[in-house]
């Protein structure tokens, strides 16, 4: 193997040194190199080789003699990666030229057939949709694990009440475990997009070679297989230009990550003892080492500080990839950090928010005190007005406005008024209305498909456990 110190030197690199007299400059060495960070494709770069040998031997392009030597030599340096014995090695720029040239190293000759009929262009697609492939499946585990703790909740909690918001200002009553489902259905269609992304990811570049295809009678075909690819790409030019795969991955990831980011800003304020709707096991938050009151959501914070990092991977790729023209370009090595930064920061948020949903308390007593608060059951009363006293719904909204108001100045409830001061704004009214005031009867009321009745609550969360976790 060549050592950095020899390119520095000026020998030219042993791969592609023919036609140049002396090693790349220092600087030009550190610009290029990429091993610091695609050595984390050291895996799929070396199946993506075995399955080219196996298909280059079968299409009788190299024998069955190198090809044994080949596969053998690789089952070696897999072996010295998976010990922390290989040593990547700077001035060999890449992950793909660092396995080469220790293969060279240790089966000599048959070491330099490898590498007909292919490229690092298309080599390098291949490694990157195969390792986004497993991450996309990491992914889909981590949403439906996530789901599986949302579910739990919901169940647990279909008819406890709490005060739904829009602006954050109360609204109308929900209750906590439909709270929960919402997040259900939308880390669903988190699954969805993971899913579809895959589908179309799942193409083998192998075979586009540099990006004209290649002479030799390979079978792209077979190598596809060999890696669990559906099918190889159609096209050479694209096999090796394109990265709307990672892409895809990040604009899903994206999502997923400003969905969790909405549940861990829900965290941050229910945690905080102005809210106190939820407790935080003490595994998953943190002291203060001056204010020895302190319970910080720190994980709620970093899950929704980590969001920013996944939105940032991908704007970078996509800026990258803006305006390249055909087919590869070296800008297209600079797709690999932000994808595996934001995978990185993506494996972290999503078991760290399904620990803090699975192991949090819901404080059922102060969900039901601050239903006390914003007059939650004002458009209960609208609708009983239109209901039992044929009111348009705009003059109901005002009727209502002013009780609220009576209520407001006495600093009560709306359930807690009596009949009279209520007919005192409008005669009409009759003890009826008493049963629609309090947010029991209130979320009891709300059976509409999707609504937040407790019965409706059990029923939508034993579908979501059959929708999506069984
Ligand atoms: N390290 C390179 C990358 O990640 C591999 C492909 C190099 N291809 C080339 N034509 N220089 O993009």
């Amino acid at each position: 193997m060549s050592k950095p110190e020899d390119s520095k030197s000026g020998a030219a690199n042993p791969l592609w040194g023919g036609r140049f007299a002396e090693g790349p400059s220092e600087i030009m060495e550190r610009i290029n190199a990429s091993v610091s960070f695609d050595r984390r494709l050291a895996g799929q770069d070396i199946a993506g080789s075995k399955a080219h040998a196996d298909m280059l031997a079968a299409c009788g392009i190299i024998s069955d003699a190198d090809n044994a030597a080949i596969q053998k030599g690789l089952d070696t340096i897999a072996d010295e990666i998976a010990a922390g014995e290989f040593v990547f090695d700077p001035a060999l720029e890449d992950v793909h030229m660092n396995v080469e040239t220790r293969l060279k190293a240790l089966i000599g000759e048959p070491a330099g057939r490898l590498h007909t009929g292919r490229s690092r262009n298309d080599q390098v697609a291949t490694d990157m949709r195969l390792w986004l492939r497993d991450t996309m499946d990491a992914v889909e585990d981590g949403l439906r694990d996530l789901q599986a703790a949302l579910i739990g909740q919901a169940e647990t909690h279909a008819a406890t009440v709490m005060p739904g918001f829009t602006h954050l200002q109360p609204a109308q009553p929900v209750t906590f475990g439909h709270h929960m489902l919402a997040y259900v259905e939308m880390f669903g269609r988190d699954r969805g997009r993971i899913a579809d992304a895959r589908a179309r990811l799942n193409e083998s570049p192998l075979g586009s070679a540099a990006l004209a295809g290649t002479s030799f009678p390979i079978d792209r075909a077979m190598t596809a297989r060999a890696l669990g690819f559906d099918r190889p790409t159609a096209n050479s030019m694209d096999g090796v230009a394109d990265r709307d795969f990672a892409l895809e991955f990040l604009g899903a990831a994206t999502i997923i990550a400003v969905h969790l980011s909405r549940i861990a800003e829900e965290l941050v304020i229910w945690t905080s003892p102005h809210f106190g709707y939820v407790r935080l096991p003490d595994g998953l938050t943190t002291g203060s080492s001056i204010m020895p009151q302190k319970r910080n959501a720190d994980a709620a914070e970093l899950v929704r500080g980590k969001s920013g990092r996944v939105l940032g991977a991908l704007v970078a790729l996509a800026t990258m990839l803006k305006g390249l023209p055909m087919t590869y370009g070296k800008d297209m090595q600079e797709d690999k950090e932000p994808v595996f930064d934001a995978a990185e920061s993506l494996m972290l948020a999503l078991p760290a928010t399904t620990a803090m949903i699975a192991g949090l308390t819901v404080d059922t007593a102060a969900l039901h005190r601050a239903t006390a608060a914003g007059f939650l059951t004002a458009t209960d009363l609208a609708d009983w007005l239109v209901r039992t006293l044929g009111m348009p719904f705009r003059d109901a909204h005002h009727v209502t406005g002013r009780i609220v108001k009576l209520a407001e100045d006495k600093d009560v409830t709306l359930d807690a008024l009596s009949l009279s001061e209520m007919q005192g704004v409008e005669p009409r009214i009759d003890e009826g209305v008493m049963a629609v005031l309090s947010v029991e009867a209130s979320v009891a009321s709300r059976t509409s498909l999707g609504g937040t009745a407790p019965a409706n609550v059990a029923a939508a969360a034993a579908e979501a456990r059959r929708r999506f976790l069984s």
